[in-house]
């Protein structure tokens, strides 16, 4: 497993003097050694640092087993969660089995997501598939509270009471705060528990790992270990970057990557957008940006993160990106090796134009095409750096996913902000509770406010 940072196509935005000679290093160096020694900002949220050595053995053999019941007795699951605690176990299961991991034919559940949203039609739809399979739920929630995953487990609990009645709750896994007092959520599980001890598993997210760096606990594992992918060697890949890059030098290519962000972002690129040409990517980015975006995006700062799947979007986004506003780099992400290999059949008729193709691998042409775009959009004043990666697996995932957590740390300091709190998300929720009539007096003076001027 390797992950591999190519910044040569900078040369022209970033000249090696500059970057040799950079302030960036000597601040990325005060930003890793506060991480190391855990003084900086949000420091009792490091925990994911060290987990992928350092992680609850038990806990990780019952997820083991919870997943192995479930993939026994079920023909689907639900994930029900948001934010961190719903787009790492997504991102891994189409990374390392497929965005079309439901059709494959598998001996593992078919897998849905909901309480992501609050769409009606997102509920019914999903509920309606699963009605007549059996079914389990594994509910995420680090605090217990949030809306939009507590009504879908409403809505999920009222069904599985009605299909299994007093067998449902053997159905239900929890993954929440252990303190009960916070979270809603363990404190109905630990009084179902009471009332049957075998039901509402429950598996803990540590005090000190917040949402988005909590893949690489059961957040992430059960979900993971459900799809039949191998959690072991997650932690593998995890443990292999952790060993690389936790340390300062400029060699490291997780320093390297933080430095290069901000010295461009210096520059004026205020928008990174992560490319890949690969399908299977789409949720890894979707990851990656809530990762980098809720770290980085306060305090009147940050680097927007966007993404594209190419060469899908070079048939759309491609135009702004090549000719327009130059506000924006690149980040490339170059998977060495597909999971399966596609070759282009001869065309006996010659009528295609395509002939120049016959016998070559599909792969061999979206690699031209990752190449030809790279120069194109740095030609075009788009700067783009690129990362490699082996393959798609397991192994793969848990490195990647350690690079970049501890990128986003170590970017979030050089930026002088708080990579580990996320305050702006309280806005909406507040706004949101006073219109629904929350019978507290402290959404009283919000209410007034926001219906004089809606
Ligand atoms: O990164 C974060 O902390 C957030 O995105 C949370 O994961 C998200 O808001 C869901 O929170 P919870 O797990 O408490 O339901």
């Amino acid at each position: 497993m390797a992950t591999e940072l190519n910044a040569k196509y900078l040369h022209g935005f970033i000249s090696e003097e500059e970057l040799n000679s950079h302030k960036m290093w000597d601040y990325a160096k005060i930003a890793m050694e506060s991480i190391l020694k855990k003084n900086g900002a949000g420091n009792d949220y490091l925990g994911w640092l060290n987990l992928p050595e350092d992680y609850d053995k038990e806990e990780f053999a019952r997820i083991k087993k919870a997943a192995e019941k479930i993939i026994k007795n079920s023909q689907a699951v639900i994930v029900v969660g948001i934010g961190g605690s719903y787009l790492g176990a997504r991102a891994a299961i189409e990374f390392i089995k497929s965005p079309l991991y439901n059709n494959l034919k598998k001996e593992t559940p078919d897998i849905y997501f909901l309480g992501n949203t609050i769409s009606s039609d997102m509920t019914a739809e999903i509920t309606s598939v699963c009605e007549d399979k059996d079914f389990s739920v594994i509910v995420i929630s680090k605090s217990g509270t949030t809306t939009e995953p507590a009504l879908a487990f409403r809505i999920l609990r009222g069904m599985l009471n009605k299909k299994y009645g007093g067998k449902a709750n053997e159905r239900i896994f929890v993954i929440t705060d252990k303190n009960g007092k916070k979270s809603a959520l363990k404190a109905l599980a630990d009084k179902k528990r009471e009332e049957n001890p075998k039901g509402y598993e429950t598996f803990v997210v540590p005090d000190d790992v917040g949402g988005r760096y909590s893949v690489l606990t059961a957040v992430g594992l059960l979900p993971i270990a459900v799809a039949g992918a191998d959690i072991d060697k997650i932690m593998e890949g995890a443990a292999e970057s952790r060993k690389k890059y936790l340390n300062f030098s400029k060699d490291n290519d997780v320093v390297k990557y933080a430095v290069l962000r901000n010295i461009l972002h210096a520059k004026g690129k205020s928008v990174e957008i992560l490319a890949s040409y690969e399908p299977a990517f789409a949720m890894m980015n979707e990851w990656w940006k809530q990762l980098f975006g809720e770290s980085e995006g306060k305090n009147e700062k940050g680097i927007f993160p966007a993404s594209v799947i190419f060469s899908t979007d070079l048939h759309s986004l491609g135009q702004f990106i090549q000719d327009g506003s130059r506000i924006m780099f690149e980040t490339v992400i170059h998977i060495k090796e597909s999971q399966n290999k596609v070759k282009i059949p001869e065309d006996t008729e010659k009528i295609d134009g395509l002939d120049y193709l016959d016998g070559k691998f599909l792969d061999e042409v979206n690699y031209k095409a990752l190449q030809g775009t790279v120069i194109a959009h740095t030609d075009g004043g788009t700067p783009n750096m690129i990362l490699t990666i082996d393959k798609r697996d397991e192994k793969n995932f848990g490195g990647l996913v350690y690079f970049f957590e501890l990128a986003c740390a170590v970017s979030g300091y050089l930026l002088g902000v708080n990579p580990f709190d996320q305050p702006g998300v309280e806005a909406y929720k507040k706004n949101m509770f006073a219109l629904l009539d929350v019978k507290n007096p402290k959404y009283d003076g919000t209410r007034k406010y926001i219906n004089g001027k809606l």
